[in-house]
């Protein structure tokens, strides 16, 4: 069985390319090396540079590699960037994919893993416990999100159409990495975005502390990106052994840390010790997205194994390698 691994020269996909093949899955990575990096895709996994909306490359390497499941992570990702590029999200996220199922279901490969984000949620108006299940209603405020929502409508009524075994998993907040070599390269995040300060000898920002949440910043669930490709591979293999499966899945670790605390443990681990300076809010972020992680440890038997501070350790030591004057701190 041959997983094609879309998006698997990117940050999270070199993560799923890494776990498949420690579950000895073959994998093949298609990937247009736009924010890519061809170095992240491992010796002896074959690589085809190739767009997703390209429908007769997408058929032949299907075909080539006699694919029997997809992994599409391929997207754009940014929410900021998205708000003044609608209509190339739209192009890329759902079109893309759009243009992949039509290869995939024409092929007749029978399994389908979508990589869909808290986004999809908006602000949420969580239970009663403060968590977001799979149930709380979906209101996305970005094209970004809205994109990934209706990607995976898209995913789920191919899956009934054609008989497809469909999972979409639902990142929250991933940091980390599992090498140095594997880490976001990106500085689009909270945990890159105050390692950028610190590497300037800058303090660190909090954009607002007047939230409603104990310390008055924002409240997350962040979850190791290894965590979250192994997430990958259960949910890859529970498709594969009951046909005609459609699951919808949080992945996060069922945990909410604050902003506030996130830079303290950042600052204690990596010496810097700069008090963040509290800035005006950044809009559309909402309080609180903390995942219930329940469906997805009864669906799949997964549980995150990674802590905050596994994430911390592992994304600076990747960033140290990319920034080597920031350990000078
Ligand atoms: C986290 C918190 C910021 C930087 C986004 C997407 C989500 C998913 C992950 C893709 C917020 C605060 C940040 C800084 C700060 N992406 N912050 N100072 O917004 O929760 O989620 O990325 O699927 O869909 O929406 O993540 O890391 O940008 O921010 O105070 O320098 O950190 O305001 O509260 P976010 P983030």
């Amino acid at each position: 069985m041959t997983w094609l691994i879309t998006g698997g020269a990117g940050y999270i996909g070199a993560h799923v390319v890494r776990a498949m093949a420690e579950a000895g899955e073959e994998t093949v990575v298609y990937d247009d090396l736009s924010t890519g990096n061809a170095e992240r895709v491992p010796d002896g996994v074959p690589l085809v540079v190739g767009s997703t909306l390209d429908g007769e490359r997408l058929a032949r390497v299907l075909a080539d590699h006699r694919v029997t499941g997809v992994v599409h992570l391929a997207a754009k990702k940014q929410v900021a960037e998205s708000v003044g590029l609608p209509l190339h999200y739209y192009r890329q996220n759902v079109e893309g994919l759009r243009v992949l199922l039509e290869a995939v279901t024409a092929a007749g490969v029978p399994t389908f893993v979508f990589s869909s984000s808290a986004a999809v949620y908006g602000m949420p108006d969580a239970a009663a416990d403060g968590l977001v299940t799979e149930e709380t209603p979906c209101a996305p405020m970005s094209p970004y999100g809205e994109t990934k929502l209706a990607g995976e409508w898209l995913v789920r009524a191919t899956g009934r159409a054609a008989g497809l075994s469909t999972a979409s998993l639902r990142y929250f907040n991933v940091a980390g990495a599992a090498r140095p070599e594997l880490a976001d390269a990106g500085v689009s995040n909270l945990v890159p975005m105050v390692f950028e300060k610190l590497t300037q000898n800058a303090p660190p920002r909090i954009f607002g502390d007047d939230y409603p949440t104990p310390d008055g910043t924002c409240v997350r669930d962040y979850i190791h990106v290894v965590d979250l490709a192994e997430a990958h591979v259960a949910a890859a293999r529970a498709l594969r052994a009951s046909p005609g499966r459609d699951l919808t899945l949080n992945i996060g670790r069922g945990e909410g840390v604050s902003v506030r605390e996130m830079i303290d443990r950042i600052n204690a681990l990596t010496g810097h010790h700069r008090p963040p300076t509290v800035t005006a809010r950044r809009p559309g972020d909402p309080p609180r997205v903390v995942a219930s992680a329940d469906r997805a440890a009864a669906e799949l038997g997964w549980k995150a194994r990674h802590d905050v501070q596994d994430m911390i350790t592992s994304a600076w030591e990747g960033w140290v390698r990319l920034h080597p004057e920031a350990a000078r701190g």
